[in-house]
């Protein structure tokens, strides 16, 4: 008898997790939020209507909507004591080394947070979240380039706001262009919520002990940053920038074929989809319309669309369903953007950050909910003699 216990992957000790927030068929290419399917609120929505949608369970009247934007809007402001905060940071660190700082910090600021049994709190919580993770985003970047702090603005949407905490200077009025608004606004939309995944995961796990809701977002972006996880975006701008060029492509794809160092393509395959990431579509359908409506021509879309082609056409990863995943061409966009690869994986955190809110109300408010508590599969030494220290 090794005393070996059975181990049921992404399950707690306390049976399956439950959730009525987001359903993915990975054969079908399927993702539903609610019961909508992702094409239908990446193109009728904003992000914040899906916002609430993930929160509340469905979609928002034009009152409902105005009351939740006002709410968000007017939370967007962070303590100014986190200006010192930021101050204790190196200025290269990684942007998610610092948002994750920063939000595990807030945990100590909003002490309503820590009563998560009351809802008006709970509720508080969630809004300060979302409406705060903008301006999180933005202030590490602004503090990676010593550029000062730019303050949110209400008059804003939430994705322009982004833009313009992002990019603005005191020194001259910063427009947000209208084009990549829009699509920001549609790349937080497609990284809202994708049901249990890692980060949000660590999330739930993390918040089943009753932990402050700012200190589980916080776990969340440290899970996220990883290289197979919300990290990917990054990579694979670094990889699609390490090919260089369309002639490169086919000896990438043998290196991951071969494996010899490990080497995989970022941006494909999927823990749950086995078939074409529906999100992924979606990005590279807006990839294809901001490059065209800003004029830019992107010699690494060409790397990627070629990549694409030859990945998709190879027995290797038709055998292995690899397909493009979310993070295949947001990186490009985000480029046309102006955006450095180093914030990208912050853009994901602070589109997940409402997903991770959703899950997190929706687990501390399941009145069946226990703590989270993973079993094994033991594979260590069976019961043993003590060995004294002078006879070992
Ligand atoms: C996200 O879970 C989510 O929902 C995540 C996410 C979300 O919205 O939260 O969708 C966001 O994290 C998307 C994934 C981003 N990561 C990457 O793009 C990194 C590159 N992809 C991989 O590292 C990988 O595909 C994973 C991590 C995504 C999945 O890894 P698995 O579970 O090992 O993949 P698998 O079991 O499907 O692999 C099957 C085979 C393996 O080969 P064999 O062991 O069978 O020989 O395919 C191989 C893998 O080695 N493989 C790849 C590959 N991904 C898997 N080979 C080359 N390139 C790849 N990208």
């Amino acid at each position: 008898d090794t005393g070996m216990f059975t181990y049921d992957p992404g399950y707690t000790s306390t049976g399956s997790c439950e959730s009525a927030i987001t359903y993915i068929d990975g054969d079908q290419g399927i993702l539903l939020h609610r019961g909508y399917p992702i094409q239908d609120l990446a193109t009728n929505c904003s992000f914040l209507e899906v916002a609430y949608l993930l929160l509340e369970g469905e979609l928002p009247t034009p009152e409902q909507y105005g009351t939740f934007e006002h709410a968000i809007t007017h939370h967007t402001m962070v303590h100014e004591q986190i200006h010192k905060f930021l101050e204790g940071f190196r200025r290269d660190a990684h942007p998610m080394a610092v948002m994750c700082g920063i939000v595990g910090g807030l945990a100590g600021f909003y002490h309503d947070s820590t009563d998560i049994s009351n809802p008006h709190h709970r509720m508080i919580a969630s809004h300060r979240l979302i409406a705060k993770m903008p301006t999180i985003a933005a202030w590490a970047y602004k503090y990676s380039m010593g550029q000062p702090l730019i303050y949110p603005r209400n008059c804003l949407t939430y994705a322009e706001d982004l833009l313009h905490m992002l990019f603005a200077v005191p020194c001259e009025e910063y427009k947000v262009n209208p084009v990549l608004a829009k699509a920001m606004d549609r790349i937080l939309i497609l990284h809202a919520d994708h049901e249990q995944n890692a980060s949000t995961s660590t999330v739930r796990l993390t918040g089943s002990s009753g932990a402050n809701p700012f200190a589980c977002i916080a776990a969340g972006i440290a899970s996220l940053w990883g290289p197979a996880h919300g990290g990917a975006n990054e990579a694979v701008l670094n990889m699609l920038s390490e090919i260089g060029s369309k002639d490169n492509v086919s000896a990438c794809v043998k290196r991951a074929k071969d494996k010899d160092d490990s080497f995989r393509l970022m941006g494909f395959g999927h823990r749950v989809y086995k078939n074409y990431d529906p999100r992924a579509k979606i990005m590279a359908q807006t990839c294809h319309e901001v490059l065209e409506e800003l004029g830019i021509k992107d010699p690494l879309l060409d790397v990627a669309l070629e990549l694409e082609r030859i990945a998709l056409e190879d027995d290797y990863f038709v055998e292995k369903k690899l397909y493009p995943n979310v993070d295949f061409y947001s990186g490009i966009i985000f480029r046309a953007m102006n955006i450095p690869v180093s914030m990208f994986t912050g853009m994901f955190a602070v589109a997940r950050t409402t997903g991770w809110v959703a899950q997190w109300n929706e687990m501390v408010t399941d009145p069946a909910q226990k703590i989270g508590r993973p079993r094994q599969l033991y594979t260590g030494p069976t019961q043993r003699a003590f060995v004294p220290f002078d006879k070992r």
